[in-house]
């Protein structure tokens, strides 16, 4: 379907009785600014204004600077109309405050519980039984991507799994090429440890520390293993490390300067506006190409309420939250993000080769974590980024002494 058609059939899909004569303006923000996120953010943006809702684009890069930044306006009064943030338990102050507009109504009439999946995806937006955000992608954590051609080329085998990309690392070392590309931020390498706990180990360890905070799993030979990783892979980085945003370091691997890179999907953005086909250019290893399963974080939009609560921009936030669900916006958003959709009534046939990878693991529910986002507070999740980037940058700190501070953490985690 033509883009520009399939704008307007969004824009049909949507009729709910709105007040507003003119278009209302949402302000929107979020933090999607790199290639790949831009594409996907415009297909949104495109539909929500052929809705007749004025999209006003509030991007602010970086999730970690973005996040403050959102909830600070909404709770000093200056609330912009629309916001993403992860699917988890960023707004959850804001939302017992009574700071958010309750899309119970809609999500209803709409029958949102009936086809978004996993169902804890809705859950992880509902408050004392009412709804408050809009779930509109699946993003995981536990991918690998890979340059096919710098393996090749350097006569190479393609790594299937953790354990041979940690073979042929030094002989990538050998030929130049840095062997894993890491950006240092601090939520990009507590994404990389919680790829190892459960690629090195199973989904129920996962869940014994992110679900169960188990202190005494988190002092266990099996926490070690992730230790023991995140210590070799201190050795495969080069020295840009430090700062180094997600989409640099994907680029990396894009350019060929790097062969390998733990990031989440949100990562496939960055090859598909490259012009890098899965399966060629690129290979991608979910679970490591050890335990596929995939945690099921992603991204949800909030509306704040308004100032004196207006009936025009409530009208227009319930209507762009019924689009956002849509069957035809999931599609087209999500192809583009390299996310998979919160909903499995779709034809998602377009979809690359790894996300069909992603699509089939999410068939079975034994293959679907929680994404930590949902299981810590932000002052835990807080508390193990710090952990983990004095841990990675600091080699003289002990695999010992590192898991003795994560066992701590656990033990007071909430
Ligand atoms: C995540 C978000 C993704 C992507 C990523 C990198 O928190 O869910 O959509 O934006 O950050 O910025």
């Amino acid at each position: 379907m033509k883009f520009r058609n399939l704008v307007a059939a969004l824009a049909a899909t949507v009729a709910l009785p709105f007040s507003a004569a003119h278009a209302v303006d949402l302000e929107v923000t979020h933090w999607w600014t790199s290639g790949g996120e831009a594409a996907a953010v415009k297909v949104m943006a495109d539909a929500v204004n052929a809705a007749g809702i004025n999209w006003v684009d509030g991007a602010i890069a970086g999730g970690s600077n973005a996040r403050p930044i959102i909830i600070s306006r909404i709770t000093g009064g200056n609330p912009m109309g629309a916001t993403q943030l992860n699917t988890g338990r960023d707004a959850e102050d804001l939302v017992k405050a009574g700071l958010m507009t309750d899309l119970t109504a809609i999500a209803e009439k709409e029958g949102w519980k009936d086809f978004i999946r996993p169902a804890k995806l809705l859950d992880a937006c509902t408050y004392e039984g009412k709804i408050y955000c809009v779930p509109v992608n699946i993003h995981s954590f536990q991918w690998m991507w890979l340059n096919r051609g710098v393996y090749e080329s350097n006569g190479l085998k393609v790594p299937s799994n953790w354990n041979e990309f940690v073979e042929e690392a030094p002989k990538l070392k050998e030929k130049g090429v840095i062997p894993l590309a890491v950006g240092g931020e601090p939520w990009q390498l507590l994404g990389m440890a919680n790829v190892f706990l459960v690629a090195l180990n199973d989904a129920d360890f996962y869940k014994k520390i992110n679900v169960d905070k188990d202190a005494e799993a988190a002092a266990g030979p099996q926490m070690k293993k992730v230790f023991d990783a995140m210590a070799a892979a201190r050795n495969f980085v080069d020295d840009g490390t430090v700062g180094r945003s997600w989409n640099d370091a994907a680029n990396m691997v894009i350019t060929g300067k790097a062969g390998a890179q733990i990031m989440g999907d949100w990562a496939q953005g960055e090859f598909q506006v490259a012009g890098q086909t899965a399966g060629k250019e690129y290979d991608c290893l979910p679970g490591l190409g050890l335990n596929p399963v995939l945690d099921t974080g992603g991204d949800a939009f909030y509306f704040p309420r308004p100032k004196d609560d207006n009936p025009d921009v409530v009208d227009a936030q319930l209507k762009m939250a019924s689009l956002l669900v849509s069957k035809d916006l999931q599609v087209a958003f999500n192809l583009k993000k390299g996310s998979l959709p919160i909903r499995g009534d779709i034809d998602m046939s377009a979809a690359n080769a790894c996300m069909q990878k992603g699509i089939k693991i999410l068939d079975d529910p034994a293959n679907i974590l929680p994404a930590t986002e949902q299981a810590f507070s932000s002052d835990t999740q807080g508390q193990l980024e710090d952990l983990w980037v004095e841990f990675f940058n600091n080699p003289d700190m002990s695999v010992e002494e590192g898991q003795e501070r994560f066992v701590e953490i656990i033990e007071a985690a909430n």
